[in-house]
């Protein structure tokens, strides 16, 4: 059954350790961003992960694949399960990311590398005139072939890459029936991404900025597993 990540963007740590504890009975996995971790930095990861939670560092590394991959042995360091490099970061710094994860062993985090950012639109990537679903396809396909554990997709390509390919699809831009879309430009319900085969739904402001943070991660559990 897919995985429920919340993502935890708050920059106050006592926001987000609250949050996270209102919601360490109901879901198992969070999601650390650049927000939280460039304010609160590694013990984050390993003070919600004491809590149960899987942590999924999202800090989508992108640059020179001897940085990005210190920049990984780094994150190894921490209790994080999931990391993320820019898929157009290319060949030598993703097939970089991996190595740098794999010298962890087998408790390695797993690296996934984002495809196009759920806020883009058609007409908007700099310098690409391609449509953004054809595009990810087309970077999962590389990320596929360079080894890399899984992609960072919106929903509407996640069926296609889990036909073309073994790797794990997570979606972020996911949005229950009826709620804002917020910046979010390629958007879908639970259902739908998980009938399209994600594996990992990443769902922030819906959860986090709701009433009854708790209850709103229960209906959306249920929806996943109707
Ligand atoms: O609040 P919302 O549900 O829009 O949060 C989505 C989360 O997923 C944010 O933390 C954002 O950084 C992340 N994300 C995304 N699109 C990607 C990769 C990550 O929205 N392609």
């Amino acid at each position: 059954m897919a995985e429920l990540i919340v993502a935890l963007d708050f920059s106050d740590p006592r926001d987000l350790l609250a949050c996270a504890r209102s919601l360490s009975g109901t879901l198992g996995w969070c999601k650390i961003g650049l927000e939280a971790f460039v304010k609160n930095g590694p013990g984050l990861v390993n003070e919600l992960d004491a809590m149960g939670l899987s942590v999924f560092l999202d800090l989508k590394f992108y640059d020179i694949p001897n940085t990005v991959a210190a920049a990984v042995r780094s994150a190894c360091k921490t209790r994080a399960r999931l990391l993320t490099v820019h898929t157009q970061g290319g060949e030598a710094m993703c097939r970089a990311a991996k190595a740098a994860a794999e010298e962890a062993g087998e408790e390695r985090p797993l690296i996934f590398g984002v495809t196009v950012l759920t806020s883009f639109a058609p007409g908007t990537m700099p310098g690409i005139t391609k449509d953004p679903q054809d595009f990810a396809m087309e970077l999962a396909g590389l990320a596929d072939t360079w080894g890399l554990d899984g992609v960072v997709c919106s929903g509407h390509e996640a069926a296609g890459i889990k036909k073309a390919s073994s790797l794990k699809v997570l979606c972020p831009g996911i949005r229950p029936a009826g709620s804002a879309a917020n910046d979010q430009a390629r958007v879908m319900t639970p259902a739908m991404a998980v009938a399209n085969g994600a594996d990992y739904l990443v769902v922030g402001r819906p959860i986090t900025r709701a009433a009854d943070p708790a209850a709103a991660a229960r209906a959306i559990l249920d929806e996943i597993r109707a």
